[in-house]
């Protein structure tokens, strides 16, 4: 699976900042067509973002786009839009239940065959942002081999079951913690909430580090410093990783031992912390 530690969003109708994020070495850029665009531009956002597709140069990066919910006649004509310019991946946003996503994913089945492209070649990334979505994330979880990753909306959710969002995050600790683990259930990645203050980059690192304890694997993010700052803190660094080896190795060396328990640097090591390491290095192999 590819590597996501920020997906950067931007207005679908914004050519000048596709322009500018295509060129950034970002994992996933991300065209919305929902609700980064104004009702009246939706038809100008699915023709820039069909251009943008087409024409320009992403690089390495994942070329994604947000569709409007599904099924819906927004959707459907945010797909005639932009398939044939064929993304990497669809952004598909207010999941709630299995169907949602099996409409998009019958879609693309029809349009690769149309096509002629590979079966499943496009992905579909599921936003999980309103309470539906919460209950049901665990079918939703299991509905389609297109999904690869899970992305927690707290905005949207917490619009949707009328709470308050504060700065402290306890208000969604229950709904990001379980989009986490139900990732981690199935195999799928699973990308944070945006965060909203542009301009308070410590807040921003505190909630990266927030969703890596929490076991995400990346973060959303709606501009272009904030999308580099999430990056870094997604990589593991090389202290990170020359620890998790030496973890591994001193793990494996006492169980040639026989000792399935032991102490490294002052500190009890068991089979679960291990486990924690091979992750971090399975992140990083990836990462190549
Ligand atoms: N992607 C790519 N480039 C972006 C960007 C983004 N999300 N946000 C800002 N930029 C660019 C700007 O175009 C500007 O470049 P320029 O000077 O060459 O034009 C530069 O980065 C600095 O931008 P700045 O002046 O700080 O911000 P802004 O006032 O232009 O835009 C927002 C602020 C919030 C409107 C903008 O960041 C944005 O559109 N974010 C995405 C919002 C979104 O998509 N929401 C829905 C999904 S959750
Ligand atoms: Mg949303």
């Amino acid at each position: 699976m590819r590597i996501r530690r920020a997906l950067l969003f931007m207005p679908g109708d914004s050519e000048r900042k596709i322009h500018k994020a295509a060129a950034l070495g970002i994992d996933s850029i991300v065209m919305d067509l929902e609700d980064g665009v104004a009702w009246s531009q939706k038809q100008a956002a699915r023709a820039a973002t069909a251009q943008a597709l087409q024409a320009l140069d992403f690089g390495g990066s994942e070329r994604a786009v947000r569709l409007n919910p599904a099924p819906s006649d927004l959707a459907e004509a945010d797909l005639q839009a932009t398939i044939a310019a064929r993304p990497d991946a669809y952004v598909l946003p207010k999941v709630e239940t299995p169907a949602h996503l099996l409409w998009l994913a019958a879609q693309l089945d029809h349009f690769e065959a149309r096509f002629g492209w590979p079966s499943q070649g496009i992905r579909i990334l599921a936003l999980i942002e309103t309470a539906r979505g919460v209950v049901n994330v665990h079918e939703i979880a299991q509905a389609s081999p297109r999904l690869d990753a899970l992305l927690f909306g707290a905005e949207d959710l917490i619009g949707d079951i009328g709470g308050v969002r504060t700065p402290s995050n306890r208000e969604v600790l229950y709904a990001r913690s379980k989009v986490a683990i139900v990732a981690a259930a199935f195999g799928l990645q699973a990308i944070d909430q945006i965060f909203v203050d542009l301009h308070d980059q410590a807040r921003l690192q505190a909630e990266c580090q927030e969703a890596l304890e929490l076991g995400y694997r990346g973060k959303m993010a709606i501009h272009p410093t904030q999308a580099a700052l999430i990056q870094a803190a997604f990589s593991p660094t090389p202290a990170q990783m020359a620890a998790a080896a030496q973890l591994v190795a001193a793990y494996e060396a006492h169980q040639a031992c026989g000792a399935g328990v032991f102490t490294l640097d002052g500190k009890v090591v068991e089979a679960p912390m291990v486990k924690a390491a091979q992750q971090l290095l399975s992140r990083v192999v990836s990462n190549q």
